[in-house]
């Protein structure tokens, strides 16, 4: 079965035919800019571009970068406010004139790095974290998700967590490698407190550069590993919820089509 997956995120909006079977993409991918504001027409234009310029006519996965319950988002943190509360299966089901899932960004990751990557045969607590514009979080165990964790919004000193740790806060405060690297490994430590994982699996944009980070994440007990299919999983994750009828989105919404 095939599928076109679409991951929009805080700065791109990126998308490829998927072989949900496989995870492999079917062809290169394409990345539009992320429109600003980022309201929901607007977003809603940039994934009918996408769809269009695949020439797709098919099932259409969409991660968000917020909690999305029954298709309907509920939270936006890093996008236009006027997100919440819209009914984005519907939205988008017009916009590409196909059948479609709408999930969180990080749980479509991490169903992915569980299925063809980092995760694979792991049976224990897993958590997936994304850094990029926030940070993103999965939670399985004995391989099923727990949709819809927001773990990047755990306080610390006070402050969001993804203010300080994400990808994001890195490049906005001129961090270097060990800076970051030091918050990050705090953030650990807290969501490691809370939750004993077994294994934590890192993406996101710069997973592609873990050799630089992962090696000073020295404070934690769990084991920690880059994700594989680095920052593909939310397109290869989003292919794949409209495979399944128990998508990470609980009874979901298939929009038009
Ligand atoms: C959002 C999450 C999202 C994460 C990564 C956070 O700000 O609240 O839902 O998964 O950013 O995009």
């Amino acid at each position: 079965m095939h599928a076109l997956g679409i991951d929009i995120g805080g700065s791109g909006i990126k998308a490829a035919p998927v072989d949900v079977a496989t995870g492999k993409f079917l062809t290169e991918r394409q990345k539009l800019a992320t429109p600003r504001p980022a309201r929901p027409d607007a977003i809603a234009d940039v994934v009918k571009q996408l769809t269009t310029s695949f020439s797709w006519s098919g099932p259409v996965g969409i991660t968000f970068p917020g909690v999305v319950t029954d298709g309907v988002t509920r939270t936006a943190a890093n996008l236009d406010r006027a997100w919440i509360g819209v009914d984005a299966g519907a939205l988008f089901g017009k916009a590409t004139g196909n059948p479609v899932r709408v999930l969180n960004d990080a749980d479509a990751a991490g169903v992915a790095e569980m299925t063809f990557g980092a995760g694979v045969g792991e049976r224990g607590t897993v958590l997936m974290l994304t850094f990029g514009t926030g940070i993103g979080s999965a939670l399985f165990t004995a391989g099923t998700l727990v949709p819809n964790t927001e773990f990047g919004h755990i306080e610390i000193h006070g402050e969001d967590a993804e203010k300080r740790a994400s990808e994001h806060a890195k490049e906005l405060h001129d961090l270097s490698w060990g800076k970051w690297a030091g918050r990050v490994d705090e953030y650990l430590q807290h969501v490691e407190a809370l939750l004993s994982p077994h294994l934590i699996i890192v993406g996101g944009g710069v997973s592609k550069q873990a050799d630089k980070w992962v090696p000073r994440l020295t404070g934690i007990r769990a084991r920690i590993v880059p994700a594989m299919l680095l920052n593909d999983a939310g397109i290869v994750g989003a292919a794949m919820a409209t495979a399944s009828t128990a998508a990470p989105d609980s009874s979901g919404s298939t929009g038009a089509g």
